[in-house]
């Protein structure tokens, strides 16, 4: 990341929102908690962002930080948790929008950003791609080199 200070204007009221720091308290992949998860993918695709030039940098931190604001923990065995891959991006973009009055831009980026996985809700811009993007190569770094198991249900 070139210019960390401008990551973090973009971030902090989301990085400081009570709601947001509910997320502390439920995991991702492996032992990351989905705080951690949301960070590294804003961080990666903020980078990203920055080498590409020319895309909308705030749009892809904080839909970066909201792409998995839920705020349910979705290792319980059940219906929620069978239908979690596909359903959790629309579910995360409304209360993104409820919370923080994100942009439609933002709220795309967040609801198509499980592409593959949703085959109809597809990026629709270069920092809906990003996003995307940086949260596989972050969930797949979680997933293989993550896994020491420190909640109950991951
Ligand atoms: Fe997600
Ligand atoms: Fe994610």
């Amino acid at each position: 990341m070139k210019n960390k200070a401008l990551f973090d204007e973009y971030a902090k009221d989301i990085l400081t929102h009570e709601l947001f720091l509910e997320t502390k308290k439920s995991c991702s992949h492996g032992s990351i908690t989905i705080h951690d998860h949301s960070i590294a993918v804003a961080a990666l695709a903020f980078s990203m962002a920055e080498s590409i030039g020319g895309l909308d940098e705030r749009c892809v931190v904080r839909a970066g930080l909201l792409h998995d604001f839920f705020l349910y923990e979705w290792h319980v065995p059940g219906i929620r948790y069978l239908k979690h891959g596909w359903a959790h991006p629309a579910i995360a973009a409304k209360k993104a929008r409820e919370v923080f009055g994100i942009s439609d831009k933002e709220y795309s980026c967040i609801k198509t950003h499980m592409w593959p996985w949703t085959l109809f809700s597809i990026p629709v811009c270069r920092e809906g791609w990003v996003v995307s993007l940086a949260d596989k190569i972050i969930a797949l770094k979680e997933t293989l080199f993550c896994r020491r198991r420190k909640y109950r249900y991951c």
